[in-house]
């Protein structure tokens, strides 16, 4: 393994959850060696053998995204980044550790789904990943297996309750698994919808015509979405175990997770930029350019955002990530032309999650410090990474992102480097732009000119979540 050249990136601005300040971070064999006063390091006699100049800019952990899904076989498709082009993509938007989802496929053990996951990433990331696990088969032998792999550090579990036939577990499968988990440490992530109640609703909208994409936003009612968080919460409850729902949309799931959250109950959420940014009208788009906005949750009118800014102000969602599931519009979203029940549900972003949230900072949405907690620092902690990942401190990785907050760019497919040939942002323009990136002290993006490398990224092992120890 070549040894990274002793590095400094100095003059910059130093900004982690907690603080705020001038330093410079000196970097030895990968991780952070130290945090200086700016200039006081080479007073004392420090030496770089690479100097990074980082003045007028922010020096931020690198983006730790908690949700993807590369390489995600889903209606008869498959998500369009492999873990290769996703990889590099989230390097080129400052993202630097991903969570990324194995699959249980039903009548298969737990071991097969994550080996399969290993086996598509392996080599192939160019920046550090680890696994949650999706349970789609819950049974005796599924629970056995969650302690054993709790043990080897894939820490959190995905249920369905939407998706029947597919992912979905019912209630009493969901008990049985919050048991396990609160048993063995494990963290039980939700997504919360009723799909059994879904699934009439989108036969009944078929039967009636409603074939278009923005049906698939109304039959995800967030009715539907509050009643699955509540009882999601209720049973978590009864199991006396932690829960994480994933992609919060609707204000009435918003307003489930804070009454729990009020009780002191370890209830946690996540929510994710294009619920932030985007909304119905996107579904409503003419000419089938709203399946380019399918995912689920569904996007929700736009009165729902202020919820969630507000939510994400007060503690009531914890994290942002970004769910990223690409599905190219030509031949795979267009697999839903006439039936939006058959596009593939998911959105490309991982390479925008840092820069859409320091928009939030330049809009006076959420603090400089709030950013780098929602990006970063709450993500490692919830997924057991911290401080590995998630802050700039003596000892953790660097990983670490030269940001430019007046930098002004606008977001487009035609620029963008995820592999699907839309951008659910285009046109967008945001103020602020990744320039240069860190993994273990490698540069794998100098001045935005891509210096990374399939095979750098290595698996990484967790802890168990850290905001219950
Ligand atoms: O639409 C979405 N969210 N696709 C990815 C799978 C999931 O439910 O997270
Ligand atoms: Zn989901
Ligand atoms: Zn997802």
């Amino acid at each position: 393994m070549p040894r990274t050249p002793r590095t400094a990136i100095r003059g910059g601005l130093l900004v982690t959850a907690t603080d705020e300040t001038p330093a410079d971070v000196l970097i030895e064999d990968g991780r952070v060696a130290a945090l200086a006063a700016p200039g006081s390091a080479y007073a004392a006699g420090w030496t770089a053998e690479r100097t990074i100049d980082a003045t007028g800019r922010y020096v931020v952990p690198g983006g730790v995204d908690g949700h993807t899904h590369m390489e995600l076989p889903f209606g008869g498709t498959y998500a369009s980044d492999t873990f290769e082009t996703g990889t590099r993509a989230a390097a080129w938007g400052g993202t630097t550790t991903i969570v990324d989802f194995a699959v249980q496929t039903r009548g298969r053990t737990l071991r097969e789904g994550l080996d399969a996951w290993h086996a598509k990433a392996d080599g192939r990331c160019a920046i550090d990943y680890a696994f949650h696990m999706i349970l789609s088969d819950v049974h005796e032998g599924t629970l056995k297996e969650m302690d054993l792999l709790v043990s080897e550090g894939v820490t959190s579990f995905k249920l369905f309750m939407a998706y029947p036939g597919v992912f979905y577990s019912d209630d009493g499968q969901i008990l049985r698994a919050m048991q396990r988990a609160a048993g063995n440490a494990g963290l039980i992530m939700m997504h919360a919808e009723n799909g059994i109640a879904i699934d009439v609703l989108v036969e009944q909208a078929l039967a009636e015509g409603r074939t278009d994409p923005r049906h698939h936003g109304e039959v995800r009612r967030a009715l539907l979405e509050s009643e699955a968080t509540h009882r999601a919460v209720q049973l978590a409850r009864v199991a006396d175990c932690p829960l994480y729902v994933v992609h919060v949309s609707a204000q009435e799931a918003v307003a489930e997770l804070a009454r729990a959250r009020d009780l002191g109950l370890p209830v946690f959420g996540e929510t994710c930029p294009q619920y932030l940014y985007l909304s119905a009208d996107n579904l409503a788009e003419p000419d089938f350019e709203g399946a380019k906005y399918v995912c689920s949750t569904p996007l929700r009118p736009r009165e729902h955002q202020a919820a969630l800014w507000r939510a994400l102000r007060t503690d009531d969602l914890q994290v942002v990530s970004t769910d990223h599931c690409p599905f190219c519009f030509t031949g795979q979203k267009e697999l839903g032309r006439g039936d939006f029940s058959k596009i593939p549900n998911g959105l490309p972003g991982v390479e925008h999650r840092m820069d859409l949230l320091h928009q939030a900072v330049v809009d006076g949405r959420i603090s400089r410090r709030r950013w780098i907690e929602l990006a970063c620092a709450a993500p490692a902690r919830m997924f057991g990474l911290y401080p590995r990942k998630g802050t700039i401190a003596p000892g953790s990785d660097a990983d670490i992102v030269v940001y430019d907050p007046a930098a002004r760019q606008t977001l487009s497919a035609a620029d963008h480097h995820m592999n699907v040939d839309y951008s659910a942002y285009e046109g967008r323009q945001v103020t602020g732009q990744v320039r240069t990136v860190l993994s273990r002290g490698e540069v794998v993006l100098d001045e935005r000119r891509y210096t990374g490398r399939a095979g750098h990224g290595r698996y990484l092992p967790r802890d168990p979540c850290q905001y219950l120890t």
